[in-house]
């Protein structure tokens, strides 16, 4: 039996000395602890901390989010991906101004219950914010902790993480920082307890570590194969009006949820296979979803990882007779407007190339735009 008590002081005494300095740490704001959280998902530290600085900026409270335009806070967010999370984010603040007199609720049920809070988030907020003992149990801890307690149960099904949720329970119940606690198994997962090589030689808590003893480190935590990214092959129309381009929000659901794009319309992967085929069924797909575009030439296809998506988008130059179908909320935008406007990055790439290329102003004007390479 590996002891709880003494795990815990170890954690918390490494933790004193080593934790880096993150603008989120130690501001004592469960609003600033929370957007932090969420941007942390799926996300580098590294990565994160200028959009959080912008971020506590634009929106200092969580009455300022809940009062700002979806729009505003979707520019905010871009480039930081899943975009699900600011919707969300944004709906929630709404929530709890309306409901909860603007106090981030402490109680475990009403925090699940807000849009974007699953178990991890609900942990980090009532550990870090309000100082209860509730694990917060991301990839790091399930991780750290599958090798400390030698759990061989797949963490990815409810199981593993039960199991391993309850000796992180049992571990916090020893310790008086419930928050500094998750956060060191954060830092520990991050720094020292990764997942390939990980390095035992400077753990402060290796004498506890019962997959080390066993020498199964390495083997731990249990997963299934991670599936491979699915490919899938998006059309967009590049469609201009004096100097101005089409782009329309994109509906809630679905890649790019709430940002603007040019028009796409999804292409069976299978049938792409060059640029005439690609532009035939661009052609029908888009008469099927009600636009009539006619299609140009492909004008460059963008490549686009991610995580879970292998994205390849042809870009056809197009002309709408008449307007975009009913539904669909569209703007014509200029060079000086685009940088404004919530935009994935695939596409802000295309819009900066466009406008800073020649090539492509007088191209506009010749009424066609020439190929240019890919981005
Ligand atoms: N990853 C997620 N939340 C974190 C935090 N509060 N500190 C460091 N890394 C994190």
């Amino acid at each position: 039996m590996y002891g709880l008590e003494q795990l815990g002081t170890d954690l918390l005494a490494w933790f004193d000395e080593h934790q880096i300095v993150l603008p989120w740490r130690g501001m004592g704001d469960p609003y600033a602890i929370w957007v932090s959280e969420i941007m942390l998902q799926q996300t580098q530290v590294k990565t994160v901390i200028p959009y959080f600085e912008r971020w506590m900026t634009l929106f200092p409270s969580l009455k300022a989010l809940a009062a700002a335009p979806q729009d505003a806070v979707m520019k905010a967010w871009e480039g930081l991906g899943y975009y699900s999370r600011a919707r969300h984010l944004l709906a929630a603040a709404q929530i709890v101004v309306e409901h909860y007199e603007g106090q981030i609720p402490r109680h475990w049920t009403a925090l699940r219950r807000l849009p974007g809070v699953g178990d991890y988030t609900a942990g980090a907020i009532l550990s870090m914010a309000y100082d209860q003992r509730v694990p917060a149990v991301d990839g790091n801890a399930l991780r750290v902790f599958s090798r400390l307690a030698l759990i061989r149960e797949d963490v990815s099904r409810s199981l593993g993480k039960r199991l391993i949720t309850s000796v992180i329970q049992d571990a916090m119940g020893h310790i008086s920082r419930p928050g500094d606690f998750n956060q060191a198994v954060m830092d520990l997962g991050r720094d020292v307890c990764v997942p390939q090589r990980p390095n035992c030689g400077v753990c402060p808590v290796r004498q506890h570590c019962r997959a080390h003893a066993a020498g199964e480190e390495r083997l731990l935590p249990v997963k299934p194969g991670t599936r491979p990214p699915r490919d899938l092959v998006l059309a967009a129309a590049l469609v201009e009006r004096e100097g101005r381009f089409l782009l329309v929000k994109r509906r809630s659901v679905g890649i790019w949820g709430g940002m603007w794009s040019l028009p796409t319309v999804e292409l069976p992967s299978l049938l792409v296979t060059d640029s005439e085929t690609c532009q035939t069924a661009a052609a029908r797909e888009w008469g099927l979803a009600g636009w009539p575009f006619q299609l140009g030439a492909a004008v460059v296809t963008l490549k686009h990882q991610l995580t879970h998506r292998s994205l390849t988008i042809p870009v056809f130059e197009a002309v709408l007779p008449g307007m975009p179908p009913a539904g669909f909320e569209f703007s014509w935008v200029g060079p000086d407007e685009w940088s404004s406007v919530p935009l994935p990055v695939p596409f802000a790439r295309l819009l900066d190339r466009l406008d800073a290329g020649p090539l492509f102003r007088q191209a506009a004007h010749d009424g066609c735009v020439r190929p240019f390479r890919l981005l």
